[in-house]
Parts: C-alpha cells; sequence; structure tokens
C-alpha cells in the first residue's frame, strides 16, 4: 500500500516532526506565471470557467515550491453564480453581485440540484488535478461556508462590517433563513461533486464568522457548517474537513468537535498558546502565520515560521499563513518560509 499522504497523516491526528504546509491563495497574483495565465485566459472568472488553465494555475506553485496541500484553483461566489446571480469582478475592487434584499429576490434563485451545468468545468479542473499532481499532494477541494456566502449575495459585494445581511437576518428572518437553506444544501451537492472528481479534502471558508455574535453565531456559523460536515461524513466517511470561521475569537473553542471538523484553521489574530491551550487539545489545528512576513521577508519571516512550528509541535499542525497570501507577497519569500519549516 502507498505511503499515506502527510497532509491527510496530519489530518488523522498524527504528529510529526515537520508539519505538511501549504499557503491560503496560493496559486495568485504574487506569482508572475499566474498573471501570464490569467491574461491567457482573459479575466479570473473565465480562467476559473477554463479546466487545463485553472489546472495549470493550480499546479503553477506545487512545481515552483512542492507544498504538501495543492487547493483546487476556484473561488467561493461560484455558488451563487450557479444558483442564478449575476457575478463580476471590478479589476482593483473585488467581486460584485446582484443583491438579495426582499423575498422575491430568492424567488429568482435556482434549486441545490440546479447547479451542476454551471459547475462542470470546476470538477473537470479537478479532475485533470486529481491525475496530474505529483503522487504525495493532496489535493484540498473548497466551498465558502454559507453565512459567508450569504453576505455577498445579499450586499453584492464585500462588506467592511457585513451591515446588509445583519439588516436582512434581523428584518426578514424568514427570507434569511431561507437564503442559508439553500447555499447549504448546494454547498453540500457541490462538494460531494468535487470528492466524486478527486478533491481528498475539503475546507470550508467562513471569512466574516467572527462578525456574528452570541446567538447568531451559533445559528449561522455552526449549525449550517454542522449540517454541511455531516451530510458530506455520511457520504464519504473518509474525506477530511478542514473549517475556518474566521475571527472567531473564543468561539474557535470547541468549534471543530461541534462541527464534526477534522482541523480548525485560525487566523493571525490567534495567539498560539493559547491555541495549543484550547484548540489543538480537541485536534489537528492549521495556521496561522502572518501574511504580511511573506512580504517583509527578512529574519522576522523565518523567526515566526520557526516559533510557529514549536509551539504547535506537541499536537497535529498544518502550517499555513492565517490567511491569504497577498499579490504584493515576493515569491523568493514562500522559499525562505519553508527552509525556516523544513529545515
Ligand atoms: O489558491 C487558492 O487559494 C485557491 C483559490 C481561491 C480563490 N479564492 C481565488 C481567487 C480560494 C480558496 C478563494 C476563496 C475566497 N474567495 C474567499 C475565502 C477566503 C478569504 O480570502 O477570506 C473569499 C471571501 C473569496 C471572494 C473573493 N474572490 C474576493 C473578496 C476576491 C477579491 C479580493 C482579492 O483577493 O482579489 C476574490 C478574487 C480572487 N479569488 C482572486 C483569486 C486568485 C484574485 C482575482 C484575480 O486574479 O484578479
Amino acid at each position: 500500500m502507498a505511503k499515506k499522504k502527510k497532509l491527510l497523516r496530519s489530518l488523522a491526528g498524527e504528529v510529526l516532526d515537520v508539519p505538511p504546509v501549504w499557503l491560503m491563495r496560493q496559486a495568485g497574483r504574487y506569482l508572475p506565471e499566474y498573471r501570464a495565465t490569467r491574461a491567457q485566459a482573459g479575466d479570473f472568472l473565465s480562467l476559473c470557467f477554463n479546466p487545463e488553465l485553472a489546472a495549470e494555475v493550480t499546479l503553477q506553485p506545487i512545481r515552483r515550491y512542492g507544498f504538501d496541500g495543492s487547493i483546487l484553483f476556484a473561488d467561493i461566489l461560484l455558488i451563487p453564480q450557479a444558483l442564478g446571480a449575476d457575478l463580476w469582478f471590478v479589476t482593483g475592487e473585488g467581486p460584485r453581485l446582484s443583491t438579495i434584499t426582499e423575498a422575491s429576490d430568492m424567488a429568482r434563485l435556482k434549486g441545490k440540484d440546479d447547479i451542476h451545468d454551471h459547475l462542470a468545468p470546476i470538477y473537470e479542473t479537478v479532475k485533470i488535478l486529481a491525475q496530474d499532481l505529483p503522487k504525495d499532494t493532496t489535493l484540498i477541494g473548497f466551498a465558502g461556508a454559507p453565512w459567508t456566502v450569504a453576505t455577498y449575495m445579499i450586499a453584492g459585494r464585500g462588506t467592511p462590517d457585513q451591515a446588509p445581511a445583519h439588516r436582512l437576518r434581523e428584518a426578514e428572518p424568514e427570507t434569511f433563513a431561507a437564503l442559508i437553506d439553500l447555499i447549504t444544501e448546494a454547498t453540500i451537492e457541490y462538494l460531494d461533486m468535487q470528492v466524486k472528481a478527486g478533491a481528498e479534502v475539503v475546507k470550508l471558508f467562513d471569512s466574516w464568522a467572527g462578525s456574528l455574535k452570541g446567538d447568531a453565531f451559533d445559528r449561522f456559523a455552526v449549525a449550517p457548517t454542522k449540517r454541511i460536515i455531516s451530510e458530506l461524513k455520511s457520504r464519504h466517511p473518509d474525506v477530511p474537513i478542514i473549517a475556518f470561521p474566521r475571527e472567531a475569537g473564543d468561539k474557535y473553542i470547541g468549534f471543530a468537535r461541534e462541527v464534526g471538523a477534522d482541523c480548525l484553521a485560525i487566523d493571525t489574530s490567534v495567539d498560539t498558546s493559547w491555541a495549543v491551550q484550547n484548540l489543538q487539545v480537541d485536534g489537528c489545528v492549521q495556521g496561522n502565520l502572518d501574511p504580511k512576513l511573506m512580504v517583509t521577508g527578512g529574519d522576522a519571516l523565518k523567526s515566526e515560521a520557526r516559533r510557529i512550528c514549536e509551539a504547535f509541535k506537541g499536537g497535529p499542525h498544518i502550517f499555513n499563513l492565517g490567511h491569504g497570501i497577498t499579490p504584493d507577497a515576493d515569491p523568493e519569500n514562500v522559499h525562505h518560509l519553508l527552509e525556516a519549516i523544513r529545515g
């Protein structure tokens, strides 16, 4: 039998001398080869829906750096688009979508089983990657968690405080709950298809979980994530799941256990010794280097990377950033980071 891949060993709870490593947004604008392929595709969305080119940009950071994990190149906003929302990206600004402000906007969306024609190219990308990745690299599929996806669908763009989504949640609780349910159900089918196409791990990005407080966190960050994981586990019991309720603060405690995730990804704000005591006791932790260090580099990058490895070495750990690598990062700093981690 082939030796189990390093990333899968950590996800199974093994404690390794050197943690597996990959970076959020590892395929992206900081790499000149990514910018060239995106130009060849035309724009970001055309790149997402071109399986050959999307597989190519997914493989670029693997060739350059030899990461242990390879995350599918796509976006969390492809689900809203597959459900019938308009989606476009404004260069230098970010995503724009048609908005959801009342029940009649919901009525225009498609059903959870109507997404696959639109998303077929994404499944094709996963199939290509399952073939073409090096045999010791783990293929990670992903989706946005329902709350985070809903914040974009409601506001029609990224918002600093997710105010439009909070307003709809309070003013029109039934419309809001129906939207969360639809995204939850579509996400289950989407991730099911990614796994069938060859994804070995899936990650749920709840980038705006931190803006949900108290009971709302339980209802809209915990519950939908728990429902997705429990359904995926019933269909694919052996596929590990990473949850990322970004900026959840104290709510990180017990989150992985509660939702049934195999690994908890943590953001930059989380203190490592606190995470060891309160989070790693439940299993694998992924994180949490500050992405700014990928821009500034130097000894600070190396010593901070070593400090994080040292802090988490008593339990299962996957090395990653606390959020995505930014376009102004220096590609050479990734080599320096890997040297610091792998020696
Ligand atoms: O390498 C990888 O990480 C895989 C691909 C990936 C992308 N987006 C590609 C992308 C993943 C996993 C995502 C997740 C994603 N997308 C999240 C959750 C993680 C997070 O960052 O909090 C969110 C909130 C989105 C939505 C989104 N997509 C925004 C807000 C933006 C604009 C901001 C930005 O960083 O540009 C995007 C665009 C996007 N998604 C790019 C990439 C490589 C840049 C687009 C470009 O090339 O012009």
